[in-house]
């Protein structure tokens, strides 16, 4: 299969790091122009001096702003103003007890986790349907399906997320334009390295640190070790092209098969 995005451009959201940077770059390395997310200019341009290392050629632009704020998503909507992929990478998360989690905490998740990408979409979508073309995506988790006890303010906002994807899908009907949600697993996240020797015996090698920690702690994985961030982009990077036309309001699991369920 040959994926070939020239022409085309993208926005991906939390895209300075983790599994957003390896979006972008995936989605330029296919040859689309893509606009890099986070909340400071400092950290996308230092993000932008990274993918241009991994992506010699790649065709990348800074769009900086906090888009948990109507100004911040002003300013990333003024910086692109057409899109015709978006990827809502954008997600926080954290353990809280469940009785712990006060009103505003829950209002900080629904807003960071799911307002900002039916902002984004509602701002991107009718330009992709007018020109018979686009892609949008949602960076689900297994958390979605999944409810974590240590964090269900996390685990409901993904699951907004599939909601959101799915009535999307729907709005964008005969479009040409298709909305789906991706669901990643454990990833080998800064975030996530950090978690994993938290737990483990911090003089492991990685490897054996990551092998030991899934084995203990997330033994349902069939994978049996964490995600690459680039192997949950080779799926965003496939939905996003033209190859993947015939996809549309589904809900696409890449977790290594941690959620035991043989429906998708
Ligand atoms: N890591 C995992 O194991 C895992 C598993 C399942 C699903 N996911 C999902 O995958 C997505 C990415 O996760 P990750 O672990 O790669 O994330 P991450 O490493 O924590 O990166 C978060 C990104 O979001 C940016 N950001 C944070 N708040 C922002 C805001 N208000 N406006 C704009 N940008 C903002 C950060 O950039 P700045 O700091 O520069 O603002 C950074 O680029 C999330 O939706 C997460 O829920 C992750």
């Amino acid at each position: 299969m040959q994926i070939d995005l020239a022409g085309k451009t993208a926005l991906v959201t939390g895209s300075t790091q983790g599994i957003g940077a390896a979006i972008a770059a995936g989605l330029a390395r296919a040859g689309a122009r893509v606009a890099v997310s986070g909340r400071g200019a400092d950290s996308v341009d230092a993000a932008l001096e990274r993918l241009r290392g991994q992506v010699p050629d790649g065709d990348f632009l800074a769009a900086p702003g906090d888009i948990a704020t109507d100004e911040g998503t002003r300013q990333v909507l003024d910086a692109l103003p057409r899109a015709d992929i978006l990827v809502n990478n954008l997600g926080i998360f954290g353990a809280r007890p469940a009785l712990e989690i006060s009103d505003e905490e829950w209002r900080r998740y629904f807003e960071v986790n799911v307002l900002t990408a039916v902002r984004l979409t509602r701002a991107y979508l009718g330009g992709m349907t007018e020109r018979s073309w686009g892609r949008v995506q949602y960076i689900a988790s297994d958390s979605a399906i999944a409810i974590p006890a240590e964090m269900i303010h996390y685990g409901v906002s993904k699951t907004s997320l599939l909601a959101v994807s799915r009535g999307f899908a729907k709005a964008a009907a005969g479009s040409g334009v298709t909305v789906n949600s991706v669901l990643a697993g454990p990833t080998h996240t800064p975030g996530v390295e950090e978690f994993v020797y938290g737990l483990m015996d911090s003089s492991l090698p990685w490897d054996e640190a990551q092998r030991a920690f899934m084995r203990e702690h997330r033994p349902q994985s069939l994978l049996q070790r964490l995600i690459e961030p680039e192997e949950i982009a080779n799926m965003v990077v496939y939905l996003s092209s033209p190859l993947a036309s015939a996809t549309t309001g589904a809900a696409i699991r890449v977790d290594g098969g941690l959620i035991d369920s043989i429906v998708p």
